[in-house]
C-alpha cells in the first residue's frame, strides 16, 4: 500500500482551511462570533475522535478480511486501496462511474432504444451539495441572524451611523471666528440653501416669507464684514423674528455647512441683483455694497 493520511487527520485538516477562509471572510462582517463558537469548537473535537474511532475499527475490519482472502484477491483489494485519500477521492469520483454497464431503456412503441447512462458522480455529488446548501440557507434565515437581510441592514446602518458620529468628532467645524468666503462652496452651498432655506427665502433668494437676501438692505445687521454677518444670522437666528430660527446654535446645520451656505448666500448677493424679488426691507449697508472677496 502506498502513502495515505487517515482521514481523521485528513478531514478536520480541510475542516481547520475551510473554518480559517469563512474566519477571514466573516471578519469583514462581523460575523466572526457564528464560527469561534464553543459550539463549533465542540463539534470539531468529537467529529475528530469519532473519525480516528472509526478509522481504527476500519482498519482491524480490513486487517481480518485479508486473512480470509486467497493471494490473488488480496493483490486486488489492496490495490483498489491504493494511493492517498485524494487519489482514492478522485477514482470515486471521476473514474468508478465508468466500470458500471449502461443499462438501455426500450421505448417499445417507437422502436427507440434509451441508453439511461448513469450521472457522473460529480455531478450527483454536485446536486447533493446545492440541497444541503438549501438547507443551511433556509434554516439560517429562518432561525438566526446569518444571511437575514432586514438584520443585515440593520448592522450596516448602525456601522454607518457610528461613521458619521467618528467623522464628525474627528472633523472639526469651523466657528464665525474662521469661517470665510471660499468659490468653490457656492455650488454646495445652493444644494443646501435649497434644502433648508429656500422655503422663506426661494431658491434663488429673492425672498418671500423671509426678506430678500440679494438686495443690499438688511434687517440684522451685527457684524462688520458681510459674510460674516450672514454667518451670525444663520448661527443665531433672528432676535426680531423667531420665524428665522438659529440653524447653528440649535444643531440643525453644523458650522462647516453654514460656511457653505453663507458662500452662497455671499455669492448671490453680491452677483445675482435685480430688481425683481421682494420689495427691501432694512437699511442699506453702504460699507457693504464696496466690499468684495475672492
Ligand atoms: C421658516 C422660514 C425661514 C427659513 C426656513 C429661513 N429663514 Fe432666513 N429669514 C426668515 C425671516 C422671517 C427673516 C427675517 C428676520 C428678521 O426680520 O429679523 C429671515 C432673515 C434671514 C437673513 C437676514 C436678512 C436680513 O435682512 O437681516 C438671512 C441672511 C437669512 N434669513 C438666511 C437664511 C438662510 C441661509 C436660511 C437657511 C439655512 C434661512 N434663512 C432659512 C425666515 C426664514
Amino acid at each position: 500500500m502506498r502513502y495515505k493520511v487517515s482521514s481523521f487527520i485528513m478531514i478536520p485538516s480541510i475542516l481547520s482551511i475551510i473554518i480559517y477562509m469563512l474566519y477571514t471572510f466573516f471578519e469583514s462582517y462581523n460575523r466572526v462570533n457564528y464560527i469561534v463558537h464553543p459550539i463549533t469548537i465542540f463539534f470539531f473535537i468529537v467529529i475528530t475522535i469519532l473519525l480516528f474511532v472509526l478509522e481504527s475499527i476500519n482498519y482491524l475490519i480490513f486487517k481480518k478480511r485479508l486473512e480470509s482472502l486467497s493471494v490473488d484477491e488480496r493483490i486486488k483489494i489492496l490495490d483498489e486501496n491504493e494511493g492517498n485519500y485524494f487519489h482514492r477521492l478522485y477514482r470515486f469520483i471521476f473514474i468508478e462511474q465508468n466500470n458500471e454497464k449502461v443499462k438501455k431503456i426500450d421505448h417499445g412503441f417507437d422502436g427507440i432504444i434509451e441508453l439511461d447512462n448513469k450521472l457522473p458522480v460529480w455531478w450527483v455529488h454536485l446536486f447533493l451539495i446545492t440541497i444541503v446548501f438549501s438547507a443551511i440557507y433556509f434554516f439560517s434565515y429562518l432561525f438566526i441572524d446569518y444571511s437575514n437581510p432586514y438584520k443585515e441592514y440593520d448592522i450596516a446602518y448602525k456601522d454607518q451611523l457610528k461613521k458619521i458620529e467618528i467623522f464628525e468628532k474627528n472633523t472639526p467645524q469651523v466657528t464665525i471666528e474662521n469661517a470665510s468666503f471660499k468659490k468653490d462652496f457656492i455650488n454646495n452651498g445652493k444644494t443646501l440653501f435649497e434644502e433648508n432655506c429656500s422655503t422663506c427665502h426661494k431658491s434663488d433668494g429673492s425672498g418671500s416669507i423671509g426678506p430678500n437676501l440679494t438686495d443690499d438692505y438688511w434687517i440684522n445687521i451685527k457684524e462688520k464684514d458681510l459674510f460674516k454677518n450672514i454667518y451670525y444670522i444663520i448661527w443665531n437666528g433672528s432676535e426680531n423674528n423667531p420665524t428665522m430660527r438659529a440653524f447653528g446654535k440649535s444643531g440643525e446645520i453644523k458650522g462647516n455647512d453654514i460656511e457653505k451656505i453663507s458662500s452662497y448666500v455671499y455669492f448671490i448677493n453680491k452677483n445675482k441683483k435685480s430688481s425683481e424679488g421682494k420689495a427691501p426691507q432694512g437699511k442699506k449697508n453702504l460699507d457693504w455694497i464696496n466690499e468684495t472677496k475672492q
